[in-house]
């Protein structure tokens, strides 16, 4: 397959390294996910092990991080495929005092937190695709599989598990999903250390996190409308039950997507199983 990623046609720059638990740890001293870090050098799913820590009572802020994933997931049954020891794989646990509905700013938090971080990182700028996944002009960086249960309305334990490709050269085969696909390797011409990366998505997301909790997202509402990749396009929004198509008005507080029909109709499309296509292609 051609491949027309700059990155993986120069010369690498950079520092490549694996993951390192005490380094993340310490990195995370004082934040509430360095406390319980779970590091497997392989697993099937980060989601999977995150979601069976959760029944068996794991607490708030656990992290699930891993090297390689043998059963990685993606959305919509979708599977996840990343080499070993070159992107970032990782699952969250929270257990926030939220209704289900709120659930997907979350996912929205968790976006804007990775965008920031790997701004700050690597000077890389990409873009948030509603539903779930960062772009980079028309490729994807990283997508986030959200995963909740709920117990009398309220939310009892969430799983937000993200898959960013950082080191990794499109042109090696496997990775991302079936979508195009590009890494921060391919975009930068650089490699970056994992471990730091990581660290800063944490913190970042935590005090999102904290924000929304407690009623103090404004702030981040704005930003994850003002990186939205898709706002003022027209989309098709398509899932199991219904077709709707019009053009993407904003993304509100909750993480769902206000759509405007042909006929003037205001559609709120919770994230649930959808997927969303664009009229016309990315540029
Ligand atoms: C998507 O774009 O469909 C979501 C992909 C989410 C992939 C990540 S990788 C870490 C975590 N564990 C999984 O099995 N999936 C998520």
């Amino acid at each position: 397959m051609a491949n027309d990623h700059p990155g993986c046609n120069g010369t690498e720059k950079g520092k490549e390294e694996e993951l390192n638990l005490d380094l993340i740890k310490s990195g995370l001293r004082s934040s509430l996910f360095g406390v319980n870090i779970v590091y497997h050098t392989a697993l099937g799913s980060t989601n999977d092990l995150a979601k069976d820590l959760a029944l068996r009572g794991a607490p708030e802020g656990t992290v699930v991080v891993t090297e390689e994933q043998t059963a990685g997931k993606g959305r919509r049954g979708r599977s996840w495929l990343a080499p070993s020891k070159t992107n970032l794989l990782f699952s969250i646990l929270l257990r926030p005092a939220l209704s289900p509905n709120r659930v997907f700013s979350l996912t929205m938090a968790l976006a804007l937190a990775a965008l920031e971080a790997i701004e700050g990182e690597t000077g890389l700028l990409c873009m948030i695709k509603w539903p779930n996944d960062l772009y980079v002009g028309s490729r994807k960086l990283a997508g986030i599989l959200t995963e909740f249960a709920g117990k009398d309305r309220q939310v009892d334990w969430v799983v937000l598990g993200l898959g960013l490709n950082v080191n990794w050269c499109p042109e090696e085969g496997k990775g991302g999903s079936r979508f195009s696909a590009t890494s921060i390797f391919a975009e930068t011409q650089e490699k970056f250390a994992r471990n730091g990366l990581l660290v800063q998505i944490l913190k970042q997301f935590e005090s999102h996190h904290e924000r929304l909790l407690s009623g103090g997202g404004d702030d981040l509402y704005r930003k994850w409308n003002e990186y939205s990749l898709v706002l003022g396009k027209e989309v098709v929004i398509e899932s199991e039950e219904r077709r709707i198509s019009g053009k993407a008005v904003r993304i509100d507080e909750n993480g769902a997507l206000i759509l405007e029909d042909e006929r003037g109709r205001v559609h709120v499309i919770t994230h649930g199983d959808v997927s969303l296509r664009l009229f016309s292609p990315l540029s």
